[in-house]
């Protein structure tokens, strides 16, 4: 949660936040990745058993991004797709791969090989040290097949798949958790793209069957971009089977201003995709007029899986062409505000992963000789590092930015402060404050919480970047500056960069009752709205 006062010219801004105001647990699996069989991704990508400068595993799978997945940290990822996903018969990607038969692949009108498929995943993401989160085929596919692989991977019985995944050298059960009940499947661009009512019915008797399978199972239900219709009937027809409510969002412009602060589109779908959620829980008694009486149908209550979010212009990076984006420091920034949405939104948030980890519309890019991270790589990194924990409330008092935005229903929805600010506590007990500085000429010199001791400071484009560098192989323009922070008074975050700001600090941990917490937090950011108040007229 941040709240925000916007300040007028002179005005100085500042950044209030204290490691006694947690707001939410972030979940661990904020940070997860997205691999699916689309243009580079899995081959060429992470499997890529012909690499001439042998920079492959005995598997065939790249050493280099295993690394770097491992350095991301990354806890989960969503497996085959994407549009993939609905014409995927997982049966044809297990067993001798000789043996694999070669498909046509529809969604990105390729040829699938299937020499990479479940038993290649499952092994992939235990050395990445990823959970595997596997999405069904609502499209072509049954649900005996859907059944069949929920068998095949999570069954020790002495029955038919579990004994193919046994004779396909793999004794124990994988215990895959988590199951998408399909991906998109609203969209015109989707094999079998469907009604929300006929989804609604399918997934509501495919969830309840596959939990009678496997009731260990997490369910992932697809919904569509958090403020749509589809979203609402969804979550109500299916809350009962529903564990987290998936939505899909990408943002882009091609001017700096609207590309930037267009991930903020995707708090309001947030807030609005949580709001659905209660609906769907809620039972309002309308006879009791004027004084209507609402009450939860149900304790559960489902949280958001972003599993799909990043920055993609389909135009420039076309899908069926294998969506390879470069990425800038424009990109980099709005990446940052993406993740500063996540941990200010941690409280609905129970997933999110980018789309995707390798090659298509990702941080990572791989060439013959070794791996380029892009510009989008860092706020990653600095995130999946130290923004964990739990996230800390915020005041902001920042100029604005005003002018065209990406959705156009931005600009008269929310602020959009020139300071994009989300705080966490880590474990460690180090207060962690991410700061994206929007604007693409000035710096912000900015008053900071009290702050004893130094600070460790990383810093990601800024003065000595252009807007528009971009890393490619033998050339990286832009990393991380490491430096320290001792001196007290005001912090000077520069154009165009990302900040990420730590110290250590003492906190005393209040329980997360969360309604008692934001109240608390609500009182003290009002007493440093005062104080800053104070400070303005110094
Ligand atoms: O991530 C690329 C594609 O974008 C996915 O396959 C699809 O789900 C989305 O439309």
């Amino acid at each position: 949660m941040t709240t925000f006062t916007r300040i007028g010219d002179g005005d100085k801004p500042s950044i209030f936040t204290t490691a006694s105001q947690p707001i939410a647990d972030i979940d661990p699996f904020l940070y997860g990745g997205f691999a699916e069989h689309m243009g580079r991704c899995i081959y060429g990508g992470i499997y890529d058993p012909k690499n001439i400068n042998g920079l492959v595993d005995k598997n065939g799978f790249r050493t280099d991004v295993i690394d770097a997945m491992k350095e991301l940290q990354v806890p989960i990822v969503r497996y085959p797709g994407g549009n993939f996903t609905a014409t995927y018969r997982w049966l044809d990607g297990v067993g001798p791969k000789e043996q694999r038969p070669k498909r046509v692949e529809v969604a990105w009108k390729g040829v699938e090989t299937n020499h990479f498929g479940t038993d290649e995943f499952m092994k992939w993401c235990d050395l990445v040290g990823a959970e595997p989160y596997l999405a069904l085929n609502m499209g072509t596919g049954t649900l005996e097949e859907a059944l069949a692989w929920l068998e095949y991977c999570n069954l020790d019985t002495d029955t038919h798949y579990a004994n193919l995944r046994k004779q396909n050298g793999h004794e124990k059960p994988y215990g895959v958790k988590y199951w998408a009940l399909g991906n998109e499947v609203w969209a015109p661009w989707q094999v079998e793209q469907s009604s929300k009512e006929d989804y609604a019915k399918k997934a509501y008797q495919w969830g309840k069957a596959l939990k009678l399978l496997d009731p260990n199972i997490k369910l992932v239900l697809c919904g569509k971009d958090g403020h749509s219709d589809w979203d609402r009937y969804v979550l109500q027809e299916c809350l009962k089977i529903t564990d987290l409510h998936s939505i899909h969002i990408y943002t882009f412009d091609m001017e700096h201003y609207p590309n930037v602060t267009s991930p903020k589109s995707a708090e309001r779908a947030i807030e609005i995709t949580a709001a659905l959620i209660d609906l769907a829980r809620t039972e309002v008694d309308y006879e009791t007029f004027p004084r209507f009486v609402t009450k939860p149908k149900t304790a559960h209550r489902p949280k958001i899986s972003f599993d799909e979010w990043n920055i993609w212009n389909p135009i420039r990076a076309p899908g069926d062409k294998g969506a390879e984006e470069k990425y800038d420091v424009s990109d980099m920034l709005a990446v940052a505000l993406w993740l500063n949405v996540f941990v200010r939104q941690a409280k609905h948030i129970g997933m999110a992963t980018i789309a995707q980890s390798v090659n298509v519309i990702a941080p990572l890019m791989t060439t013959e000789q070794g791996i380029i991270r892009q510009t989008t790589y860092w706020p990653l990194l600095l995130f999946s590092k130290y923004m964990r924990g739990q996230s800390l409330a915020v005041h902001v008092r920042s100029p604005t930015y005003t002018g065209r935005t990406s959705p156009e229903w931005l600009e008269s929805t929310m602020d959009i402060p020139m300071l994009d600010v989300s705080a966490a506590l880590s474990d460690d007990d180090y207060l962690n404050l991410a700061v994206v500085n929007l604007s693409d000429c000035e710096s912000v010199e900015t008053s900071l919480p009290l702050i004893e001791g130094s600070v460790q400071v990383f810093t990601v484009g800024g003065n000595k970047n252009d807007i528009r560098d971009t890393n490619s192989w033998g050339s990286t323009k832009v990393v991380i500056t490491e430096s320290e922070w001792c001196e007290s008074g005001r912090f000077v975050f520069e154009k165009h960069s990302f900040t990420l700001l730590r110290w250590k600090v003492t906190p005393s941990r209040p329980n997360l009752d969360l309604s008692l917490t934001s109240l608390k937090a609500s009182r003290e950011i009002a007493a440093a709205v005062v104080n800053s108040l104070h400070a303005r007229s110094e």
